[in-house]
């Protein structure tokens, strides 16, 4: 199939839906509910270690080479007992990573797993002829309302090509980060793609594309701070985005009493603007548009971690994951991924 460009034509129809909050996500009995947060728990709240720094991604080159000089600060990798505990209690409830199952308990949980997996089956998908893809709208530049309210950004028009490619319509699915890590376990999107990093505890739970960036955890404070570097945050209170790995690593490097969790990145930047926490941790992106917009803060020139972003689908999709890594090589052989990367992402 030949590339479409990306100005707008032969597009296929995009549909919102309305933000859909964690609770909607939710089955209503207790074992979902159960489910629901461990889930939450393994995924972020928990200790997880992030990947090891440095490595380069796995197939796919670095499009965003925004690093400012100084190396990222080596992060403490341990796995504490309790994430251990987590994930292998999501692994048995939930079935995430096998359908086959045998413990009572997680017999109901387990076969709700396999039937959403079935969901998302590539044949099931080709058959309903369109791709649900959830991310966060919030999240510029990857995904955003611009002035006139219209979603864009780079996850938006990589994820309609990839669609494209696929003979797809893209259904776009806005919601709130950890909710979009639990739509595609829970088979109600085919894939996430909201700057998600891979991480080895999310990598028991589902399922990752090639890697399509490179993030950074940077640190937002005000201008006029005495934060100086990541060390500096010991002692502080620091804002971040739930579910994030801002939120892990801080909690992990510094404890979570020290760590508040907001519902996005916005209102962790107001947090700070408003002085109820002295630094906010966050993808480097959004932080660059967050400061942009907010005068008297400024992002420090050392980063706390180096992190893969990769298209996130239900663990085991083999068939969709290979669909979606060679439309993505495509794309990035047409050179459509470096448009994109060049409409959006600014060069430093
Ligand atoms: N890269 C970080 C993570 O995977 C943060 C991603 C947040 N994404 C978002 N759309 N708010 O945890």
């Amino acid at each position: 199939m030949a590339l479409q460009s990306n100005d707008g034509e032969g597009k296929p129809p995009v549909t919102e839906l309305p933000h859909s909050d964690m609770q909607a996500l939710c089955q209503s009995d207790t074992i979902a509910a159960l489910i629901f947060c461990l889930s939450v728990l393994a995924l972020s709240g928990a200790h997880a270690p992030a990947l090891p720094k440095g490595e380069p991604s796995p197939a796919f080159p670095k499009f965003v080479l925004l690093q400012k000089g100084s190396s990222p600060m080596k992060r403490r990798t341990f796995i504490s007992l309790m994430s251990v505990m987590a994930a292998a209690g999501v692994l048995s409830l939930a079935g995430c990573s096998s359908n086959t199952s045998s413990s009572t308990a997680s017999s109901t949980a387990a076969s709700a797993s396999a039937s959403a997996t079935a969901a998302n089956k590539l044949e099931t998908i080709q058959s309903n002829g369109k791709l649900v893809i959830a991310l966060e709208g919030a999240w510029q530049p990857w995904s955003f309302h611009d002035e006139s309210d219209t979603l864009v950004g780079y996850d938006v028009e990589v994820s309609r090509a990839i669609a494209e490619k696929l003979g797809l319509e893209l259904q776009i699915d806005d919601m709130d980060f950890d909710a979009a890590l639990l739509s595609v376990q829970q088979g109600k999107a085919d894939i996430a793609m909201a700057g998600i990093t891979v991480t080895d505890e999310r990598m028991a739970v589902m399922s990752f594309s090639d890697s399509y960036a490179t993030g950074i955890q940077s640190v937002i404070v005000p201008e006029g701070s005495d934060i100086a570097s990541v060390d500096d945050l010991a002692g502080k209170k620091i804002g971040t985005q739930r579910g994030t790995t801002g939120y892990l690593y801080c909690s992990d490097d510094f404890g979570e009493d020290a760590v508040v969790a907001y519902d996005n990145g916005l209102t962790a930047v107001q947090a700070l603007n408003n002085g109820q926490v002295d630094a906010v941790v966050i993808d480097n992106e959004p932080a660059k548009a967050y400061v942009e917009s907010n005068p008297g803060l400024k992002i420090l020139d050392t980063s706390y971690a180096e992190e893969d972003y990769a298209i996130g689908m239900a663990k085991g999709n083999t068939a969709l994951l290979e669909a979606v890594n060679a439309a993505l090589e495509e794309l990035k052989a047409d050179g459509t991924l470096q448009a994109i990367v060049d409409k959006y992402i600014k060069a430093e």
